[in-house]
């Protein structure tokens, strides 16, 4: 199947993560953000292998509303966004993961090419295969990317008709000046006469957020502490996941939840060429998730060229789906 082919013809060697060990540009990122104060890892190291399976489990979870409510309004709306977009489009998944809804949305659109995207090569190669049985007709491409950095789409990918679908309110991750300038680069992508796609969370109740993102399974506790060990991969340092607590609150002030692991005493980390203490107490910031008003995030989507918007929430007004146009 030619997906697979594409899976390894369109990985720009510095942009691949599933490698075991950082290419120079990802250490020093990695090395940088561990030696200030306040401490971080970027988020899009979640995403190795174990990562990627976490997250799934996540969404299955009691607590975790976003994904079953942005498929219930997609599929509420099934009907409307075929009509929207005509068959034959190129859908292209920003973050694609298993593809799970990207399966569902193709069955409705029946595009020409659904091209997807994802950093975690893993999960991106079991989610386009099982998407190529549900929809033999679609032409699969498969691209793993950092899409923090230039994107590189293989050449066959058509320019008319691109649809850019971002499901998962993964645009909250950015802060909003970053998330306006990910807008524009989709605007970009999808010329005059595509789309946009996407699903954002709005903001709700602290309790549900945070309950969200700190589930009674220890789940999403489990998922943050293994970025440890991917960052153990990576860079060949010694953290040990056990020294480290899971926190995640409501910031009022930001509109968004963040993630941080917090060291549960004094905790020495070494790696090659270097190494840091932090304090008991101290943390490591590991995830920011913005909760919007539709409102804003239209605005946002009209400062990055997108004129013609279209909006859909449940009956919570938990989440919106967009269909965003030039
Ligand atoms: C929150 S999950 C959403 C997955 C899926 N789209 C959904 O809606 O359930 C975020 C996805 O984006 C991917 N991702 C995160 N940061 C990325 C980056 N910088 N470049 C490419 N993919 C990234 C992750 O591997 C993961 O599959």
């Amino acid at each position: 199947m030619s997906f697979v082919h594409s899976v390894s013809a369109s990985i720009p060697a510095r942009t691949w993560l599933g490698s075991p060990t950082a290419t120079p540009a990802q250490r020093v990122e990695l090395v940088t953000a561990l030696q200030v104060r306040p401490a971080s890892i970027a988020s899009k190291y979640f995403y190795d292998a174990r990562g990627s399976a976490l997250f799934e489990e996540i969404t299955r979870l009691p607590e975790y509303y976003p994904t079953r409510t942005e498929q219930h309004i997609l599929a509420s709306h099934a009907d409307v966004l075929a009509q929207q977009i005509a068959p034959g489009a190129t859908v292209i998944e920003w973050g694609a993961g298993n593809c799970d809804k990207a399966r569902q949305l193709c069955a409705w659109l029946a595009p020409q090419f659904f091209v997807a995207l994802d950093i975690s090569a893993d999960c991106l190669r079991t989610g386009v295969r099982q998407l190529q049985v549900a929809c033999p007709a679609v032409q699969v491409r498969a691209v793993v990317a950092d899409l923090t950095l230039d994107l590189v789409l293989p050449a066959d990918v058509p320019r008319e008709r691109r649809v850019v679908f971002y499901p998962g309110s993964s645009i909250g991750n950015y802060d909003p000046p970053q998330a306006l300038q990910l807008l524009q680069r989709m605007r970009a992508l999808v010329g005059s006469d595509g789309a946009l796609l996407l699903g954002v969370d709005l903001l709700k109740p602290k309790r549900v957020l945070e309950a969200a993102y700190d589930d009674a399974a220890g789940v999403t506790a489990a998922f943050n502490r293994n970025i440890l060990r991917h960052v153990n991969r990576l860079i060949g340092s010694d953290f040990d996941e056990d020294d480290w607590a899971h926190k995640a609150f409501f910031n009022v002030d930001e509109k968004r939840i963040e993630m941080h692991l917090q060291a549960r005493t004094e905790v020495h980390v070494r790696w090659p060429g270097g190494g840091r203490v932090f304090g008991a107490g101290e943390s490591i910031h590991t995830e920011n998730s913005y909760k919007y008003d539709l409102h804003g995030f239209t605005a946002l989507l009209e400062g990055a060229g997108f004129a013609q918007v279209q909006a859909w929430t449940d009956a919570q007004n938990w989440f919106a789906v967009v269909l965003a146009r030039p």
